[in-house]
């Protein structure tokens, strides 16, 4: 039976995903317009917990201040009377043709300019709104040609670009963090920050990386080939997983927005599995909002728009109460046991041991009789066919 979310299940959209009108570069829309109110209607109606959007979804490029008031008066009462929340906004710095060589790292200057502009404007509302997070994907910052970029500099600005923000966010005391989306490609040939691992040796290099972390997607890790789960893992781990991205994509291609588990089923259990139920020895969890990033099928109507956003809930639902089967099963546990995914967990050095006490023991050396532990069978299959058991609902 598909299962019906409430606002406690912290479910979020973005706006461009139910209002996705279907125009792809090889053909014009195939959906009408949907008026951002009705949006956040219908996700109440759902269950959703809250909306999210890029300034450009809702207020037009280019609107007049009045305007841009009127349109954020509108959409405040709509989302008050739905009770909703706004946990994350984000800036469009790749519609307009404006952007077309990036936002933070356009080779003009001026346009870096009106980029940061057009961020810290959006910063404002975004604390206005109460959002916790300011999502940053820097969708036009690449190139297709290596020799059209000095890549140094680059990367320069855009530490510059997002040092600038966070360093307005602390100057307000906006209860904001930056978190960094990373893609490979697509709009441009090359993205900066194409992966996880990218991102955060980029963090590392900021003045207030203390407020900046990552919004992971499940296509766009897995547009590189990379295992999504693997990812989320090592942002929680690093202290970084401040939002994400759960989407559908089928191996290394263009960037599908599936919906939820539309994708890669079994990787999809796995990361529900990790949300939801963290590492078996415990350590950092992730309690932001569960944010999807999809796109409804361009060749559905309206009725396969909501019928996927009920989608995506329904299937994390699914895996969750999967996934929470699996870790309370005995037999897992014990299967766990077995294949030393516990014993992990024990660091392999004893307490206050050092290099030269190691060097010293002859039982990890010397007498390690290493062809007998060769012998071990850590027997993952087993475990796995398990998981998969578990998410088949065979258990
Ligand atoms: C994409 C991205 C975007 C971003 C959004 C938030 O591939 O188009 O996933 O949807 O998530 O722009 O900044
Ligand atoms: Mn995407
Ligand atoms: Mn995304």
């Amino acid at each position: 039976m598909p299962k019906t979310p409430t606002p406690a299940d912290h479910f979020t959209f973005g706006l461009w995903t139910v209002g996705w009108t279907g125009n792809d570069p090889f053909g014009a829309p195939t959906r009408a317009a949907l008026d951002p109110v009705e949006a956040v209607q219908k996700l109440a109606d759902l269950g959703a917990y809250g909306v999210t959007f890029h300034d450009d979804d809702l207020i037009p490029f280019g609107s007049s201040n009045q305007d841009r008031e009127l349109i954020l008066k509108r959409f405040r009462s709509a989302i008050q009377e739905a009770g909703l929340k706004v946990p994350m906004i984000t800036t469009n710095l790749f519609s307009h043709p404006v952007f077309k060589d990036g936002g933070f790292t356009s080779n003009d200057r001026s346009v870096r300019r009106f980029a940061l502009r057009k961020v810290l404007r959006n910063l404002d509302l975004a604390a206005e709104l109460g959002a916790e997070t300011f999502v940053m994907w820097g969708g036009r910052e690449g190139a297709e040609y290596d020799g059209s970029k000095d890549f140094a500099a680059a990367f320069d600005r855009m530490k510059e670009g997002v040092d600038t923000a966070a360093g307005y966010i602390k100057d307000q005391g906006y209860n904001l963090r930056i978190a960094l989306e990373p893609k490979p490609n697509e709009p441009r040939g090359d993205i900066f920050l194409p992966t996880v691992g990218h991102a955060l040796a980029f963090i590392a290099e900021l003045e207030h990386g203390d407020i900046v972390g990552l919004n992971p997607e499940t296509g766009h890790e897995q547009m590189a080939g990379l295992n999504y789960t693997h990812g989320l893992a090592q942002a929680l781990w690093a202290g970084k997983l401040f939002h994400i991205d759960l989407n559908g994509q089928k191996s290394i291609k263009y960037d599908q927005d599936l919906v939820f588990g539309h994708g890669d089923l079994t990787s999809a259990f796995f990361t529900v599995d990790l949300l939801e139920n963290g590492f078996p020895g415990g350590g950092p969890v992730y309690e932001g909002p569960r944010h999807f990033d999809y796109k409804p099928s361009r060749t559905d109507g309206y009725d396969g728009v909501w019928d996927s956003a009920a989608a995506n809930m329904s299937m994390y639902l699914l895996l969750k109460e999967r996934a929470q089967a699996f870790r309370a099963d005995p037999e897992v546990r014990e299967a766990l046991e077995t294949s030393g995914v516990y014993e992990l967990g024990q660091p392999t050095l004893a307490a206050g041991e050092t290099a030269a006490a190691l060097i010293a023991d002859p039982a990890a050396y010397e007498e390690f009789d290493a062809e007998a532990a060769a012998q071990r069978s850590f027997a993952f299959v087993r475990l796995n066919q398990l998981a998969l058991e578990h998410l088949l609902g065979a258990r």
